[in-house]
């Protein structure tokens, strides 16, 4: 049977900067409409989890509100940035930052089997950390390789591995930048992924690299302007939808709900502050 996954991220809610409630609202009533087999929330979860916790407490609530299965993993929003990111106006991650977001959301990387495949979801902002939890996030990927057995692999993340190439050398705080990139990989030992989904970017894109299928989530919330964010892929909100096959066949697309208004970033100083 195929297995569906409704892929929302960066939903960025918040309890007193609630500009972007609505639109989750309104895709949430989509999603209990269209009944997946498992929401996965891919980052940025929370406006500003990283500062406050009633940020994360709303977010969670809203999510349990409905009543799906659901899968979690952070962003920059929700926990810190990646350490070795050029900039950090959210913060770095710490390890406190860490297990506030731990206590509202669970485990940061984890697995999921399902007929045929194996879904890994890691924390992005964790490669690249001195944190310990670094360590223990790539030796448990390992496991995770090592008994993948016939299974197919998909890979979840926030942030997307790269533009175009594996062996892009650019600093950002868009991509995995290149050192932890290549530690990831290490850690895939050889097993290439049928699909990497990631959210961050807040545009959908589909590519391929190197047989790999990368499908970028767009947000339920808001997109950025050209002005400040290059047009990599298509700027409009709304979640997406994979669907996994026993047989390892799988497709991604992009689910526009129709009465979701595509926000402009811009309009919003009071969220993160003028651009
Ligand atoms: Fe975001
Ligand atoms: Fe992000």
């Amino acid at each position: 049977m195929t297995f569906r996954i409704a892929q929302i991220s960066d939903t960025h809610l918040s309890d007193d900067k609630p500009f972007f409630v609505d639109n989750f609202v309104r895709i949430g009533e989509a999603l209990r409409i269209s009944g997946p087999d498992l929401v996965l929330n891919t980052g940025d979860i929370s406006l500003d989890g990283a500062s406050s916790e009633s940020d994360l407490a709303v977010a969670r609530a809203l999510h349990d509100g409905l009543g799906l299965p659901m899968r979690f993993l952070p962003g920059n929003h929700g926990l810190g940035d990646s350490q070795d990111a050029p900039a950090h106006g959210e913060g770095a991650i710490d390890a406190d930052r860490r297990a506030r977001y731990l206590s509202h959301f669970g485990a940061d990387w984890w697995t999921l089997d399902v007929p045929g495949w194996r879904l890994l979801g890691i924390n992005a902002q964790l490669l690249g950390s001195d944190l310990a939890a670094t360590k223990h996030q790539e030796r448990d990927v390992a496991a995770a390789i090592a008994s993948l057995g016939q299974r197919r692999l998909v890979l979840f993340l926030h942030k997307p591995l790269f533009d175009r190439a594996v062996d892009e050398t650019t600093i950002t705080g868009r991509f995995i930048n290149p050192v932890p990139r290549q530690l990831l990989l290490k850690a895939l030992d050889g097993v290439v992924p049928a699909l990497i989904a990631c959210g961050h970017v807040h545009q959908f894109r589909e590519t391929w690299a190197d047989g790999v299928r990368h499908v970028w989530g767009t947000s339920t919330a808001f997109v950025i302007p050209d002005a400040r964010q290059p047009r990599y892929g298509i700027k409009e909100v709304g979640y997406v939808e994979h669907l996994l096959e026993p047989d390892g066949t799988h497709a991604s697309r992009l689910v526009r709900v129709p009465g979701v208004p595509t926000l402009d970033i811009a309009e919003f100083p009071a969220a993160y502050g003028p651009l």
